[in-house]
């Protein structure tokens, strides 16, 4: 697998900031660049999930229970089916031209025990899009 990410600019996103340079190195080698055009969709609801997808550049939408939320750089997609062993809940879809860092299923949980601050920021972002959906019905 190629090693395209470049794990300096990685650091950049605060996803990754409290990673050591050799977990950050690590990253960069196990996640695979992908670029989606405008309108393309990155995760299909219902269908299975395979991978984490980490926004690094550009913007996408995710059309979740009646509402569209809009996802920027340094956002992640696609743990909801990774954590839960479920389909996808939604269906994500970029908004601009948009730079993935793909993180494979079988990568995903070694990843997070081995790198406890990127499991707090995704626990935090869940949090964050559950209590989103609370205020929404409650
Ligand atoms: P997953 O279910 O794997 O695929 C669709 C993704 O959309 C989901 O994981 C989350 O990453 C994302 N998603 C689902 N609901 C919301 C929400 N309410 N706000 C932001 N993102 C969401």
């Amino acid at each position: 697998m190629t090693n395209g990410s470049g794990s300096e600019h990685l650091r950049r996103i605060p996803f990754f900031e409290d990673l050591t340079p050799e977990d950050l190195d690590r990253i960069a080698t196990i996640g695979q660049r992908r670029s989606f055009a405008p309108g393309e969709t990155i995760v299909a609801k219902d269908t299975e999930g395979q991978a984490l997808f980490v926004i690094l550049s550009g913007r996408a939408t995710v059309d979740a229970g009646g509402k569209v939320h809009q996802l920027d750089p340094g956002a992640f997609v696609g743990e909801m089916a990774l954590l839960g062993r479920r389909r996808r809940s939604a269906t994500v879809t970029a908004e601009d031209q948009v730079e993935c860092l793909v993180i494979e299923a079988m990568y995903f949980k070694p990843f997070l025990i081995k790198n406890p601050s990127v499991a707090v920021a995704i626990l935090e972002g869940v949090v964050e899009r559950l209590r989103e959906v609370q205020e929404r019905v409650g």
